[in-house]
């Protein structure tokens, strides 16, 4: 398979050190040999992001076909997860896709999810999600972040790696709806300018959206289970706190330490190792969440071409277990007492 490195915007920035365009002639619409799909699948655990460009027409039975074939992910969780509750903005024939984006139809009314949460740096698990742009405007261009967890990692300084080694991040729905970002956004939540952190948090909580649900840790610092690289992976919006050998921080400390690791790799203003990918329609962006984190950004309302972009997600759960991932504790310990 052919594939060229990515290209930033700013055509004077250097590519990013993940990621991949594939400039194969791949039609994601026809049902692809096993020898394309392990190309395909080989790739997206190396590089992290493949960007196909060219695609028309996908609609969500092929969608799905296509990303619940590579041998790595759970189709049948994923499918009882994604038709359990369907929601308008699923499509209905496909509950495993969903509609994102501003498009509406012909009397006004949304037909997609729309995030307006602006930066805000996440994975959405410990599997792969696909994106797809039916449509987008020209002006502004829709864009996407994206940044490689394991160059994030590396970017640390040293003392700051161990750190991050002996930290486990407490996630619950204690500031956050419980639902979708979009939700989150309406019921006041505000990110940070830097999608770091949550700066402002929900006022109000949905039905059935009881704090104590969905709490659960993961370690900073995790393996990637096929490349052996260490990766930093966080959703900060969705962090109650962090522990460092086995002690809580408080909120506000957990916070700006999660801040001060995360923007290494992160960081657009500071950092080339931030991938922006302008949406034209007819791409497709894979991406392997072991490896990549990626943030919406700012969403532009004021703008005449409101309701012009259309985008389908899916995320696919890894299948279990995922050596050195599933499970995993923190990666170091120094049993000197809990951080100040
Ligand atoms: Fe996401």
């Amino acid at each position: 398979m052919e594939l060229v490195p990515l290209r930033p915007p700013d055509s004077s920035l250097a590519p990013p050190p993940f990621g991949r365009v594939v400039t194969s002639a791949i039609d994601l619409s026809k049902c692809l040999d096993e020898k394309t799909l392990e190309a395909i699948d080989t790739a997206l655990t190396q590089h992290g992001l493949l960007i196909f460009q060219g695609q028309r027409g996908l609609i969500p039975e092929m969608e799905w076909a296509f990303v619940s074939s590579l041998p790595w992910l759970d189709k049948e969780f994923s499918t009882s997860l994604k038709t359990s509750h369907v929601a308008w903005w699923q499509f209905a024939e496909c509950p495993m896709v969903r509609r994102l984006g501003d498009a509406v139809d012909d009397t006004g009314e949304p037909l997609a999810l729309l995030n307006r949460i602006g930066y805000e740096w996440h994975t959405d698990g410990g599997g792969a999600s696909y994106l797809y742009c039916e449509r987008a405007p020209h002006s502004p261009r829709r864009t996407t972040l994206f940044a490689s967890g394991a160059a994030a990692y590396e970017a640390l300084p040293a003392d700051r790696r161990i750190e991050a080694e002996r930290i486990m991040v407490h996630y619950s729905v204690r500031f956050v709806t419980g639902d979708t970002a979009a939700v989150d956004y309406n019921a006041g939540a505000r990110m940070a300018p830097s999608g770091l952190r949550l700066a402002k948090a929900c006022t109000e909580r949905g039905p059935g959206h009881a704090t104590g649900k969905g709490a659960h840790a993961r370690p900073l610092v995790r393996v990637h289970p096929l490349t052996s690289r260490k990766v930093l992976w966080a959703s900060p919006k969705n962090m109650d706190h962090l522990e460092i050998d086995g002690c809580a921080l408080s909120v506000e400390r957990s916070r700006e330490t999660l801040e001060e690791l995360m923007r290494y790799g992160t960081a657009t203003q500071d950092t080339a190792l931030v991938y922006e990918h302008r949406w034209n329609a007819g791409d497709v962006a894979l991406m392997d969440n072991r490896h990549v984190l990626h943030s919406t950004t700012p969403y532009p309302n004021e703008h005449d071409d409101h309701g012009q972009q259309l985008m389908h997600h899916i995320s696919v759960k890894a299948r279990r277990p995922q050596p050195g991932w599933s499970g995993v504790g923190i990666l170091r310990t120094r049993g000197d007492g809990c951080p100040r």
